[in-house]
C-alpha cells in the first residue's frame, strides 16, 4: 500500500484524465461467472425513498445508471459527479437520453459544494480508496446527508483479482496502480473506517469469479494500469507475458481469477 499523498493525487489524476483506461478495465468482467452484473447488483441494494435527491461521487462514465436506465425512479433527482472533467463529460454524453432528471458536475469529494442536510442518498463506488483524505471525505458526506439518509460505498476485497499480482509480477512500475490503493478502503477494513462516522454499517458481498479463456483480455487489463509510455523494453516483456499466458492456457485450460467485491450501506 502506498499512502503518499502526492503519489495518490498524481496517479489518480493521470489514470482518470480520460475514461479509456477505466472502460478498458470494465471489459475483464465479461468473463465473470455471476448471473447478475455488478451494476444491476448494486442497484438492487439501493433503497430509494420517495422523491430522493441523490448524489454520486466519483461516478466515472456513469455506468451504474447506464446499465439501469429502466429502473431509475422517475421521481428522483440525481447529480452525477466526478473530479475528472473528462469523466463528467463522458457520463453526460452517455446519459443524454435521461438528462431531464440527471445533472452532471465536476466535484472533488473532499469539498462538496452543497449545504448541510441536502441529500437522501450518496453513492461512492470504487472511489474512496483514491481519496487523499478518506476521513475528510466522509465528514463532507455526513455534512450534506440528511439525518437518517443513506450512504452507499462499494469497494474491492483484498483478494479481488489477486492472482493477477503473480501473473504481473515483473511489471511493478507498469502496474503500480493495481496494488497501490489496496488496504486504504477495502471490504475487510471499510466497516472500521465508516464506523468512525456512521452508527449503522452493513456490508453486502458480491462474488464474481472470472474464467478467462485467452491471454489478450489479461494483457489489455494490465495495459490499462499503465500511466507510462510503452517503451520497446516493456513491449518485449509484454510479448513474453503473452506467450507464457498462452502456454499456461494450452496446458491447464482457462485462467481462473478470484472476484470478490462488496458494498457498504451506512446510516446514522
Ligand atoms: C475506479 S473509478 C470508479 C468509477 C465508477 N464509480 C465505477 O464504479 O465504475 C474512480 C473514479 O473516482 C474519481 N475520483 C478519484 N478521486 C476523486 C475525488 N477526490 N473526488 C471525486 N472523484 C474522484 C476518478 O476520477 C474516477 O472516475
Amino acid at each position: 500500500m502506498r499512502d503518499n499523498k502526492e503519489f495518490i493525487k498524481e496517479y489518480t489524476e493521470t489514470q482518470y484524465k480520460t475514461p479509456e483506461k477505466l472502460k478498458a478495465r470494465y471489459q475483464i468482467y465479461e468473463f465473470g461467472t455471476s448471473k447478475t452484473s455488478w451494476a444491476n447488483w448494486i442497484f438492487d441494494k439501493i433503497h430509494f425513498f420517495n422523491k430522493s435527491l441523490i448524489l454520486e461521487l466519483g461516478s466515472g462514465p456513469g455506468e451504474l445508471w447506464k446499465q439501469n436506465l429502466e429502473r431509475i425512479p422517475l421521481d428522483s433527482q440525481i447529480i452525477l459527479s466526478d473530479n475528472s472533467e473528462a469523466m463528467v463529460k463522458e457520463a453526460k454524453l452517455s446519459l443524454s437520453c435521461v438528462n431531464m432528471f440527471i445533472d452532471f458536475k465536476k466535484i472533488d469529494a473532499h469539498s462538496i459544494p452543497y449545504p448541510e442536510n441536502k441529500f437522501d442518498i450518496i453513492i461512492a463506488n470504487h472511489m474512496l480508496y483514491h481519496c487523499i483524505d478518506i476521513d475528510k471525505v466522509l465528514q463532507e458526506i455526513l455534512r450534506v446527508l440528511k439525518p437518517h439518509a443513506r450512504f452507499y460505498a462499494s469497494t474491492l476485497s483484498k483478494n479481488h483479482l489477486i492472482e493477477f499480482k503473480d501473473l504481473f509480477g515483473d511489471f511493478d512500475k507498469f502496474t503500480e496502480g493495481f496494488m497501490a490503493f489496496r488496504g486504504r478502503f477495502e471490504i475487510e477494513n471499510g466497516a472500521k473506517i465508516l464506523s468512525k462516522h456512521f452508527k449503522k454499517v452493513k456490508l453486502y458481498t458480491f462474488r464474481n469469479n472470472l474464467i478467462i479463456p485467452n491471454a489478450e483480455p489479461i494483457i489489455q487489463y494490465l495495459l490499462s494500469y499503465s500511466n507510462y509510455s510503452k517503451s520497446s523494453l516493456l513491449q518485449s516483456k509484454i510479448n513474453e507475458l503473452r506467450i507464457s499466458l498462452k502456454e499456461k492456457i494450452e496446458s491447464h485450460g482457462p485462467i481462473k481469477i478470484t472476484g470478490i467485491s462488496g458494498m457498504f450501506e451506512a446510516q446514522n
